[in-house]
């Protein structure tokens, strides 16, 4: 009996089951592989005991369609960092991933597949460098992984966004108002600009282009005649000013290294008010309900993708690679190559192109940015 492994790291995303139940079902073609999942990333294999789940055909059935990840998921601590208590009460790291390496072959695992994103596949590169037979599969709503076409369950997320834009427009229609919806998007703006351009959002702003807050002003000014008008922007949680700050709280949650974004909206609405701009103003911000509920049909799709070829890539003992979309082919990257830099919006990028072509304002000026 051969033994897969199936880990979910960092945060949950819609798809994550869908990719689950993919790779058992594949397995089961195959009558000798046995599936586990590690719960809540792999803190189910350094927990003492362990705690691994066996993942049949019979537990993943319907799950395609359910949101976040049956076998849980963390973005705290992990093998290279696991959170120790010291004595006086404060908390330090320990690395535990040559231990952790040791009992996954100790349990007689023949593959891992890590579902995660940039933080997870670091990990996964790490472990493999350990000698962990890896595979990579890119999970993140913000479409920050660079080496694959896309990552499962950012479409989802754009949609909710979109949905989100097109409910705002009509009361910021008929109340003669802007309204600021703030989007995920950590340091990649795809998020908010795919969700701009669908909705038709009159302003975008991004972290990848710090905004100027008068070309911003202009924009609205420019949709409102006597106080009469509306607009929608668009706003990353990551998007700043420029020379200004991202909006955020440093966490105390043990374990937690990201800072924790939010606030943009207001924050923007509070700049134009003190810049003299003064039609009533509004913010919305979505946050978790960006990750929740169910995949859309794509991303269902993409994720029975990843998951049937991330199997067949162990079948093969294709390791230290991650699954990669390259349309209209499915393929395996080298993780190493795929953790390199992350996937950002830049200048050239035609989506950037066509949202100024229909009239939104990215809050710089794109001829002289
Ligand atoms: O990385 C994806 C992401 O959705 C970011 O856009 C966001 O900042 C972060 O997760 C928030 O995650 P959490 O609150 O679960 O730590």
């Amino acid at each position: 009996m051969k033994r897969i492994l199936i880990v979910t790291g960092g945060g949950d995303c819609p798809g994550l089951n869908a990719v689950i139940r993919a790779i058992v079902k594949r397995a089961s073609q195959e009558k000798d592989w046995e599936v586990l999942g590690s719960i809540q990333a792999f803190n189910g294999v350094l927990w003492e005991p362990t705690e691994i789940k066996v993942l049949t055909p019979e537990v993943v059935k319907g799950i395609h369609f359910q949101g976040g990840t049956i076998i849980e998921t963390t973005n705290k601590g992990g093998p290279f960092a696991w959170p120790v208590k010291n004595a006086d009460g404060t908390w330090s790291a320990v690395d535990r991933s040559v231990e952790m390496v040791r009992k996954i072959q100790y349990m007689g695992i023949d593959a891992v597949i890590n579902i995660g994103g940039d933080g997870s596949q670091r990990i996964s590169q790490a472990l493999f460098e350990l000698g962990l037979p890896v595979i990579g599969v890119p999970k993140t709503i913000d479409n920050d992984l660079s080496s694959t076409d896309s990552t499962f369950g950012f479409q989802t997320a754009v949609e909710i966004a979109t949905e989100a834009v097109d409910k705002l427009v009509t009361t910021a229609a008929s109340h003669n108002r802007v309204f600021v919806v703030e989007v995920m998007g950590r340091y990649a703006g795809w998020i908010a600009l795919n969700a701009a351009v669908a909705g038709g959002a009159e302003v975008c702003l991004i972290p990848e282009f710090p905004y100027d807050l008068n070309i911003v002003k202009e924009k609205l000014e420019s949709r409102f005649t006597r106080g009469r008008g509306f607009a929608v922007v668009v706003a990353s949680e990551g998007a700043r000013p420029k020379n200004g700050q991202m909006v955020y709280e440093q966490s105390d949650e043990v374990g937690y290294e990201n800072l924790r974004l939010g606030g943009i909206g207001r924050a923007l609405i509070k700049q134009l008010k003190d810049a003299g701009f003064a039609p009533d103003m509004r913010e919305t911000v979505l946050g978790h309900l960006q990750r929740g509920g169910i995949p859309i049909a794509y991303d269902r799709v993409l994720s029975a993708q990843f998951g049937v070829k991330a199997f067949e890539m162990a079948l093969k003992k294709d390791f230290g690679k991650m699954v990669s979309y390259r349309h209209p082919y499915f393929v395996s990257v080298p993780l190493k190559d795929a953790i390199v830099k992350p996937n950002f919006v830049t200048l050239d990028n035609a989506l950037v192109k066509t949202a100024s072509g229909l009239g939104i304002s990215l809050g710089i000026d794109l001829n002289n940015p």
